[in-house]
């Protein structure tokens, strides 16, 4: 039998939403789950290229039986014109037998993303991927008011999901507010799935 673990299933192109995804990964293990971390590939114009099946760096691409198999999930995608970025909804487009099979109904998800401008669009992003996950029949976790962080921050942060204001070069770090949220989002997704865990064993 393999270890439960929670799904970090991120897009990144240079970085940002990379080091999000790697906060949000260490509060899932602190709360006692494996993370898995994976991301998926650039997509080309040319519809029928291929890349190679592992990445020349960085974690590797996610596979359906990931996402099946997890007992939570934590998608994130740098902002794309206020929407997710097109190789992660590529990607999700693909899952249409897992949700045929249900293979995500009441599983928690939560999302997570990164701008360039503070006012870019983080929360239509972060809406953008909520969609997919709604109809796979997913349980959103957000993030609540009741965590400090998010009436202190001054630029990401969101109760739709934790966000990262990157900066026009992507040269901004996470503030220490954003990497609290991301690692307070790594917790919270982790106690979902492992109260739900527990409900679904006492039935
Ligand atoms: C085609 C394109 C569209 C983008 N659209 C937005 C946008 O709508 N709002 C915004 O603030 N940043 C936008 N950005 C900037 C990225 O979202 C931002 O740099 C992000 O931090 C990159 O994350 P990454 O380093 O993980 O790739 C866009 C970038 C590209 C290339």
């Amino acid at each position: 039998m393999t270890q439960d673990y929670i799904l970090v299933l991120y897009y990144s192109r240079t970085g940002a939403v990379l080091e999000m995804a790697k906060a949000i990964a260490k509060g899932v293990i602190a709360s006692g789950l494996e993370a898995r971390l994976r991301t998926v590939p650039a997509v080309s114009p040319v519809s029928e290229a291929t890349e190679a099946p592992i990445p020349d760096a960085g974690p590797p691409y996610v596979t359906k039986e990931d996402l099946k198999n997890c007992v939570g999930l934590a998608l994130g995608s740098p902002s794309r014109f206020g929407n997710m970025a097109a190789p992660l909804k590529y990607f999700l487009d693909s899952t249409g037998d897992l949700w045929f099979a249900g293979s995500l109904v009441d599983k928690p998800a939560a999302v997570f993303t990164s701008t360039a401008s503070l006012h870019g669009g983080q929360e239509t992003t972060l809406l953008s991927m909520m969609l997919p996950l709604l109809h796979h029949g997913a349980l959103i976790v957000g993030l609540p008011y009741t965590h400090p962080a998010l009436n202190q921050t001054l630029s990401g942060g969101t109760p739709y999901g934790v966000s990262h204001f990157a900066g026009p070069k992507n040269q901004v770090e996470l503030s220490k507010e954003e990497a609290d949220l991301c690692f307070f989002q790594g917790q919270r997704l982790t106690e979902c799935a492992l109260r739900l865990k527990k409900e679904k064993n006492k039935q």
